[in-house]
């Protein structure tokens, strides 16, 4: 979390850091600020509490001039969002931005202040600039007193420092967090990704774990974690940018949401053959007659996508698959036995806690490979394999398009499973296939929904609490839909299998409380009827989204009956994850509460 941003520029760069830092505002929006040194190589900042556009106002009122600076958005982790805490951070001449935790910084501000060093902020950032700036006190130069601060942070971070009376100077770092360096012509960029530096430049080198550079407008050094220079390949990272823009919808949820049949269809095109009868999947995938087991890890959304393709590797393939949450995984010591395929799935492919599971399972695991949308992303690179699932930049932070494609890419793993393991004829897998072939059509009638969506939503937006039943696969959709009407409506909702309902929040049923029950008319259709009558006879309100024949065998006495269209069950996650991402986004359009970027969340979440 937290974005940052460095330009060593020809011209002004304070409208050019703003603009870099509004590409990294998914990654937080507590505050924002920037720091320049100007033509009489000055060092001075301007910061904002809150959304960037307040630190562009105020940069209306009290420009900073320079050629050279640093910028960044913030996601708190240490310190409210007030403006002493907000980046750049200070100390004498040295300015720093910074991504990550520095797990340390008490000690090393204790033994500052015991030098006599005040502090004025509650974060651990400051204490980089302070110790920097001892070096500096020391007489080393900016280079040599950058090298002595990096080796004494410990934690995950990425930084870039600017230097009083330098305007040709930036030096980066990279430990944990992901930093990108931009090459221009006689200019240079830093970035926390590429797409926050993609209109400056295409041509990139990503850091390594542990590196650090200093850069000039004409040079780019790059040491490793040990000192030594280092080579690090330059990249042609070309990012559509049209693709950063809403493009004609009101929010970039609202054009995530509209854009799943066709990053679905583009993601199809990649893993099957070109008639589209059999699948491409890239020959570095494991045989999975030779897999005993799978373990499926990730964080949020992702997780959802893991414990819908259990049921799938499970029911058609016969694989035992164990899905955990990253964040527990990594700390619980789990046994990762032979014969075991482990499975990561992020859109960023910078989740912290993902990427630490994923490195406990290296080594341990048969193969590790990961399921990313950031195709240069750490948890792509450090992967024996990546499957990338092809969605396109997603900027809105509820995630929509990445799910439904890191569905369709673990469906299309769990048919080649099912199939390596002879569950599945190759007539059988080319029905299923067809189906797949479908579903960009089915998502396109899916979201003609829309309109009663929203009038739904309109209603829902009135409760306190809302309750997402489903059964079997439809289960973590259950789970995604409360999570995507939580996370930027704030209305509180839980998702709960319907067979669990019995055990406990049937208690909470009564006529205030909207229950949206998610049955497609599949072979467990009768059992959660049944979980729906039990609260209707509560008085319950139920929204039931179903197919037509559900709604006609089910539909009465509903609240409001939505119908999809009939799908093969095996696909029908995929498509029900539609009406509940437009439920949610509808709900928080009647609310009026910030949909692209909802209070307290980010994005990238590269802290644990
Ligand atoms: C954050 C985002 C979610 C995302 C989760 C995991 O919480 O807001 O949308 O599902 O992180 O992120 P990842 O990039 O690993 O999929």
């Amino acid at each position: 979390m937290c974005g940052i941003v460095g330009v060593l520029g020809h011209h002004e760069v304070s409208p050019m850091i703003v603009e870099a830092l509004g590409r990294l505002e998914y990654r937080g929006y507590d505050s924002a600020g920037i720091a320049t040194v100007n033509a009489a190589r000055q060092l001075d900042r301007r910061r904002a509490v809150g959304k960037l556009v307040n630190l562009s106002d105020l940069l209306v009122h009290d420009p900073l001039p320079g050629k050279a600076g640093i910028g960044h958005t913030r996601w708190a982790t240490h310190g409210a969002p007030t403006v002493s805490n907000a980046h750049p951070h200070k100390s004498g001449p040295v300015a720093v931005v910074h991504n990550g935790i520095i797990e340390n910084f008490r000690e090393l501000r204790a033994d500052l202040a015991a030098k006599g060093k005040e502090f004025f902020t509650e974060t651990d950032t400051e204490t980089i600039a302070v110790l920097a700036e001892t070096f500096l006190d020391q007489g080393l130069s900016p280079r040599d007193a950058a090298e002595q601060t990096i080796a004494r942070l410990h934690g995950a971070f990425a930084l870039c420092f600017l230097f009083d009376g330098q305007d040709d100077l930036l030096i980066c770092a990279r430990k944990g967090s992901p930093l990108a360096i931009g090459h221009g012509e006689g200019e240079v960029f830093v970035g926390s990704d590429a797409i926050a530096l993609a209109p400056l430049t295409d041509r990139i080198t990503y850091l390594n774990e542990g590196d650090w550079a200093v850069l000039t407008r004409n040079s780019v050094e790059i040491m490793d974690s040990q000192g030594r220079r280092a080579n690090r390949e330059m990249r042609i990272v070309q990012i559509d940018t049209s693709r950063i823009e809403k493009g004609g919808h009101r929010h970039f949820m609202a054009k995530e949401i509209a854009e799943q049949p066709t990053v679905i269809a583009e993601a199809l095109q990649n893993y099957l053959s070109s008639d589209g009868k059999s699948l491409n999947m890239p020959a570095a995938l494991p045989d999975f007659a030779k897999v005993d087991r799978m373990v499926m890890v990730a964080c949020g959304t992702a997780f959802y996508a893991c414990l819908t393709a259990k049921y799938w590797f499970e029911q058609l393939a016969g694989l035992p698959v164990e899905v955990d949450v990253a964040s527990e995984y990594r700390y619980r010591e789990p046994p990762v036995t032979k014969g075991t395929v482990a499975v990561f799935v992020s859109q960023s492919g910078e989740t912290a806690d993902t990427l630490a599971a994923l490195r406990y399972c290296t080594g341990k695991a048969d193969t590790v490979l990961s399921v990313v949308n950031v195709a240069e992303s750490s948890i792509a690179r450090e992967s024996a394999l990546a499957l990338p699932i092809l969605a396109g930049v997603e900027i809105g932070v509820a995630s929509t398009k990445a799910f439904t494609c890191q569905l369709t890419v673990l469906a299309l793993m769990a048919l080649k499973a099912a199939s390596d393991r002879g569950r599945l004829s190759d007539g059988e897998l080319a029905t299923r296939l067809a189906a797949v072939r479908a579903l960009p059509g089915m998502l396109n009638q899916a979201l003609d929904r829309g309109t009663e969506i929203a009038d739904i939503s309109r209603r829902l937006a009135e409760a306190r609490d809302v309750l997402f039943l489903g059964r079997g696969p439809l289960y973590p959709i259950a789970l995604e839909g409360a999570l995507k009407l939580k996370e930027i409506s704030y209305i509180h909702a839980e998702g709960y299998a319907s067979g669990e309902l019995k055990h406990g929040p049937i208690a909470l049923i009564d006529r205030d409380v909207p229950v949206i029950v998610f049955a497609p008319r599949d072979a467990l259709f009768d059992k959660t009827v049944s979980n729906m009558q039990e609260v209707m006879a509560r008085q319950g309100k139920v929204l039931l989204v179903t197919d037509a024949l559900g709604a006609e065998q089910a539909g009465e006495g509903t609240w409001k009956t939505v119908t999809m269209p009939d799908i093969d069950p095996f696909l029908a996650p995929i498509l029900y994850a539609l009406p509940a991402q437009m439920i949610a986004y509808h709900t928080a359009v009647a609310k009026g509460t910030d949909v692209d970027q909802p209070r307290n969340l980010a994005k990238s979440v590269t802290v644990e």
